[in-house]
């Protein structure tokens, strides 16, 4: 079978968006193909023609093959991973349970950098408040010079001292409000030479990241990711890597449910960790269950994740050159080219007379954008300057960033 043609074709033919719109904000929330969408409906069918059924007895089966799939993608071993809806759910999970970390001594710090995620940084406050801990932020400048330069960063934090204190560091993989790819295999070692457990915040890095994500050959302690953003899932499907199955049956879901103590023959085919995370209440769990045809929309209708990322990444860069020669900001990028991530990058607004440079006129922006223009772009405020997040993904092409330019354009006069 041929692969699909990127661009247009791909748009009109395998998503879903309205076709007036500008879509360049690929991530935050999907979309996911058609080929997926009507799986996800497929599988609502089913669950609705017969409820008993499908909670009592058919999700299990459909549930292990759907890990299974996840781990042989990521590489990790099945015990190691289990299905949840996002990665906040993620998180929390992994703060508030009593894991050893927490409980073996009362007090303690948690490390993070002032990029991470707000719900991410939320959950961390909470965290501290609750376990009466203290969070030591590294306040990451930008511009960032070099990775060396920003390597130095967490070593400066960690040259302060009381590092017996940190009991987990939570890094980014990719972060959300600056697109900046971190040098995880590096801060992980760091991190482990003190003692350090790490947990990465990858919700943007899987089906983004070249090569593949290989959770086997990273080394850190925790990861939580999505299958919704740049895996092609639908919407509600992500996942919670722990490399210690000890730990793994140690933690528990934020919504204590009936997989706090299983059915025997329920542990026939999964473990306590899967149980604990997928029973969470009556819910739809269909988003989970779609990432096989996820699996099957990216390596054979898409062609594979190198011929993706091989369209992606190229422009991706064609559209950053476009816009800052467009908007004459060469040489003003907030990180080297080796930090920024593959599909997603920050270029600089021009002056907008109508909007402040802030967060809250940030977010104005956005929506006025999808309520008048009939733009999808992501919007932030870094350093008292806008920028403008822009994404590429397998239906997009150049036309979309022109489009962008002109809506701007319009705006600034
Ligand atoms: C880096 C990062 N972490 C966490 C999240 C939270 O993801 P969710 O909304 O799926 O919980 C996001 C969402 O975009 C993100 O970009």
């Amino acid at each position: 079978m041929n692969p699909i043609e990127f661009g247009e074709k791909t748009r009109h033919d395998h998503f879903l968006m309205d076709q007036d719109v500008a879509y360049t904000n690929h991530g935050s929330y999907g979309p996911c193909p058609r080929f997926v969408y009507e799986e996800l409906q497929r599988i609502r069918l089913e669950q609705e023609q017969n409820p008993d059924r499908w909670f009592r007895i058919t999700k299990y089966n459909l549930y292990v093959d759907c890990v299974r799939a996840a781990a042989y993608r990521l590489d990790c071993n099945f015990e190691q991973i289990a299905l949840i809806d996002n990665a906040t759910a993620g998180i929390n999970a992994i703060l508030k349970s009593p894991l050893p970390i927490f409980t073996s001594t009362t007090g303690g710090t948690i490390l993070c950098t002032n990029l991470a995620y707000g719900s991410v940084l939320f959950t961390i406050e909470e965290t501290a408040r609750e376990r009466n801990m203290k969070i030591r932020k590294i306040n990451i400048q930008l511009p960032i010079e070099s990775k060396q330069a920003f390597i130095q960063q967490f070593k400066n934090e960690l040259n302060k001292g009381d590092i017996e204190n940190i009991r987990l560091a939570v890094i980014d993989h990719i972060t959300s409000t600056t697109a900046l790819l971190f040098p995880v295999d590096e801060l992980t070692d760091l991190l482990h030479v003190h003692g350090i457990p790490v947990v990465i915040d990858g919700a943007h890095a899987p089906g983004q990241v070249n090569p593949q994500l290989s959770l086997n050959q990273l080394k850190c302690d925790f990861y939580i990711g999505t299958f919704h953003k740049w895996m092609y899932a639908a919407r509600g499907c992500s996942f919670l890597f722990i490399r210690d199955p000890i730990l793994a049956s140690q933690i528990q879901p934020s919504n204590t449910s009936w997989g706090y103590r299983p059915m025997s023959f329920q542990l026939d085919i999964m473990t306590h960790f899967h149980l604990q995370f997928f029973h969470q209440g009556t819910r739809d769990e269909s988003s989970l269950l779609t990432i096989p045809k996820a699996i099957e929309f990216a390596d054979l209708l898409a062609g594979g994740f190198d011929r993706i990322h091989q369209y992606n990444s190229t422009l991706s860069q064609q559209a950053k050159n476009f816009l800052e020669q467009h908007w004459n900001i060469q040489g003003k990028d907030l990180f080297p080219n080796e930090m920024q991530a593959p599909y997603l990058k920050m270029i600089l607004l021009p002056d907008l007379a109508e909007y402040k440079k802030t967060d809250d006129d940030a977010v104005r922006l956005i929506n006025d954008l999808i309520e008048h223009y009939k733009l999808v772009a992501i919007i932030l405020c870094i350093n008292n300057e806008l920028y403008v997040r822009i994404a590429t993904q397998i239906y997009n092409r150049i036309e979309d960033y022109i489009v962008l330019a002109d809506i701007i354009d319009r705006i600034r006069k």
